[in-house]
């Protein structure tokens, strides 16, 4: 068959996964060209046959194994090996949001302090910050991004001697650049300035451990590159700071000490400091299910795959014209393609949704985005539906 004008602009490179296998793994696929991970993931067969198995587990065995603890520190010691940091130092929380407020109310700042934050941050990091100037006095600076990138030298170039935090996401959910957040770390190491970071646009996707990244804390929901149900997130919190920062909520979960000992509550020396009360028992072992998948895979042939297919698809809509505003290097981005075209976004993203393709219209540009089981096939379509709007 002779290959049409749009995939002879792929470059399409040898699969070193098997992306066929995987597939068959998310039903969602078999209907549709799915490119849209960096809102939600289409969610694969194990999730749902660990959502069965919790039922059943309550039917049968009265929720001993479902509602336990030790099931969920066996997912959080999984979720470790997987991002590579200990354990001990991840909180399970119920939502990006939810592990941003916790850390930026539990690190101790005055009236006068500031904290440094992208202009690129989501509503889940910008709300927080909010708050923190509206009731505690602190100061917010948004440093501007520049050539569609937050860099750490323009952040770094906010900061004073009364500069406590730094807060920016690994990758932009808008246009999908990817900060040096080793580089932007550095900087905040010699003012010390605490850097936080909301990964949940590379976790599961990108293969840099998480003790390696640069951030003292890192939260990020597990519903996009970590194949989990929405109500799960985790706070990474660097081992030698947990002690230092001080919850501003306490339940049963997080303390050590008795409920009417007199003194003040002594909170857990982990990060389950940061887990209050009840977890969300099914989505954390959901989650230990697609932990498993991704780990056999790999993070590195993930990322890989990634790499390559966002490779593709850039050269692909360039050969065809149509403008792409994430940043070209490798280094600079993740899993997001973000393009600007013609015609309104939104617009776009119904009529192909029309044709069974998923994408996504931020700030007025189309975003598509890919994870491990995404096929050259999967760009193929997209380009061809793109290149007629
Ligand atoms: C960068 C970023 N942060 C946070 C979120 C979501 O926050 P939450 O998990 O609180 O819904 C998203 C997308 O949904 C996002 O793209």
């Amino acid at each position: 068959m002779a290959a049409s004008p749009v995939s002879q602009c792929l470059d399409i490179a040898e699969a070193s996964l098997d992306v066929e296998a995987l597939r068959q793994e998310f039903p969602t696929l078999e209907r549709w060209t799915y490119l849209d991970v960096a809102r939600k993931a289409p969610l694969p067969r194990c999730v749902e046959a660990a959502t069965r198995a919790f039922f059943e587990d309550i039917y049968d065995s009265a929720g001993r194994r479902a509602f336990s603890m030790e099931a969920v520190d066996e997912t959080r010691a999984a979720l470790g090996d997987l991002l590579g940091v200990p354990a001990s130092t991840l909180a399970f929380v119920k939502n990006t949001s939810e592990g941003l407020n916790l850390a930026v109310q539990s690190i101790p700042m005055q009236p006068g302090d500031n904290v440094v934050v992208g202009e690129f941050e989501h509503e889940a990091q910008i709300y927080p910050l909010r708050l923190l100037s509206e009731f505690q006095g602190v100061e917010i600076r948004v440093v501007p991004a520049s050539e569609g990138r937050e860099t750490p030298e323009a952040l770094a170039a906010r900061m004073d001697e009364r500069t406590r935090l730094c807060a920016v996401s690994h990758v932009a959910f808008g246009n999908g650049s990817r900060i040096d957040l080793m580089a932007l770390s550095a900087e905040c190491r010699q003012r010390g300035v605490l850097l936080l970071s909301d990964a949940i646009q590379s976790v599961g996707m990108l293969a840099t451990p998480l003790a390696e990244l640069g951030p003292d804390i890192i939260v990020a929901g597990c519903h996009k590159g970590l194949l989990g149900l929405n109500g799960t997130a985790f706070l990474y919190c660097r081992e030698d700071l947990i002690e230092a920062l001080r919850p501003i909520f306490a339940g049963k979960y997080s303390v050590t000490s008795d409920r009417l000992a007199p003194g003040p509550v002594v909170f857990q020396i982990d990060a389950r400091r940061f887990e209050y009360g009840n977890p969300n028992f099914l989505g954390i072992t959901a989650l230990g299910a697609s932990i498993r998948m991704l780990d056999s895979i790999g993070l590195s042939a993930i990322e890989a795959h990634i790499r390559e297919l966002t490779t593709a698809l850039i050269a692909g809509a360039t050969a065809l014209g149509i403008e792409v505003r994430t940043p070209r290097d490798w280094n600079e981005r993740a899993g997001i393609v973000s393009f600007r075209l013609p015609s309104n976004a939104k617009a776009i993203v119904d009529r192909l949704a029309a044709e069974r393709i998923i994408v996504n219209a931020k700030d007025d540009h189309v975003r598509a985005s890919v994870h491990f089981y995404n096929s050259h096939a999967d760009l193929g379509r997209l380009l061809e539906a793109l290149s007629s709007v």
